[in-house]
């Protein structure tokens, strides 16, 4: 027999082997990957971010945490880490994404952005080439994604809102809050094309408050920008207990799980797991980090 076809055909036969493992199967579930967003700082991104995704794990859901803040990055706050290696020392080389991952009690894992995420725009392609493979590999660890981003409408932000499934959009009853939300809703509308978005209102009094934001906010996109949408996922009162949780680096469902703000975030997260997850043509972290990167150059 002609060795060399015979090495040529194991050769073969184990690229195809490579490229089976890496083809995604018909029935194979990918993460949901879920931005959480908001126009105006300080509204309470990351708690919503930290708390739903403690209820998601409860539900059995596997979970990892972006913390694409390149700002000031406080998810470790919440969950009281402190976290040595960022996205920074994957796209270095310097560690694997397993590496850098911290897994919190919970058994939530969080990916630290740090500044890492600031540079996504200057990556070589091997860089890029190096983050693909590494959130590729992510896929078959997690059912939800959840994306904790900065605030406002910088290009780090928007981009993760473009290259997510779906965006969750914050705000408060405060009309300075409202303007941001609606600015953020059309700036992703006119430069991505998002065209469908989930409202969390927070710090509310009533239910009734929540309920005005969602009018108001709905009723200048029906002016405005006609072909979005904007559904109501729920709304979370204003609760010290919250307060007093972050004031001890903890997370409000550990604290004070009686909390009403702790029950309003258990429904919500509940609520996300029921629905489909919106439509998507090719649901893989490859799709979506490669997303970032089109969005981002
Ligand atoms: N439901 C609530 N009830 C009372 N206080 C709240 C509530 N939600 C958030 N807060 C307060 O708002 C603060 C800011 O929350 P958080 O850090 O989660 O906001 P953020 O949107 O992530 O901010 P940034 O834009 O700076 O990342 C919290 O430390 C807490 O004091
Ligand atoms: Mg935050």
């Amino acid at each position: 027999m002609d060795q060399a076809k015979g090495l040529r055909d194991i050769a073969k036969t184990d690229i195809l082997a490579r490229r089976k493992t890496r083809m995604p199967s018909p029935e194979k579930q990918f993460p949901r990957v879920i931005a959480v967003t908001s126009g105006k700082g300080g509204v309470g991104k990351t708690n919503i971010v930290g708390n739903l995704a403690v209820a998601m794990s409860r539900q059995g859901m596997r979970v990892v945490i972006i913390d694409a803040d390149v700002g000031l990055a406080n998810i470790d706050i919440v969950f009281n880490l402190r976290p040595q290696y960022t996205l920074r020392h994957v796209i270095s080389g310097e560690k694997t994404l397993e590496e850098i991952m911290i897994q919190t009690r919970h058994g939530i894992r969080i990916i630290p952005g740090g500044s890492g995420f600031a540079g996504l725009t200057q990556l070589n392609e091997g860089q890029k080439l190096t983050l693909l493979g590494e959130f590729e590999a992510l896929a078959d660890q997690a059912d939800i994604i959840l994306v904790d981003t900065g605030a406002g409408i910088s290009s780090n932000v928007l981009y993760f809102n473009a290259a997510s499934d779906e965006c969750i959009v914050i705000s408060t009853t405060e009309p300075t809050s409202i303007t941001d939300a609606y600015a953020m809703m059309k700036v992703m509308s006119r430069e991505y094309q998002t065209r469908y978005f989930k409202l969390i209102v927070n710090m509310t009094e009533s239910e009734k408050d929540a309920k005005r934001v969602f009018a108001s906010l709905s009723n200048a996109l029906d002016k405005f920008l006609k072909d979005v949408v904007l559904a109501y996922l729920g709304h979370i009162p204003f609760d010290r207990h919250l307060q007093q949780a972050v004031q001890k680096r903890s997370l409000l469902l550990d604290q004070t799980p009686d909390a009403a703000a702790a029950r309003a975030m258990e429904t919500i997260a509940s609520v996300i797991l029921n629905q489909e997850k919106s439509g998507r043509s090719q649901g893989n972290l490859t799709f979506f980090m490669n997303k970032v990167f089109q969005t981002a150059t």
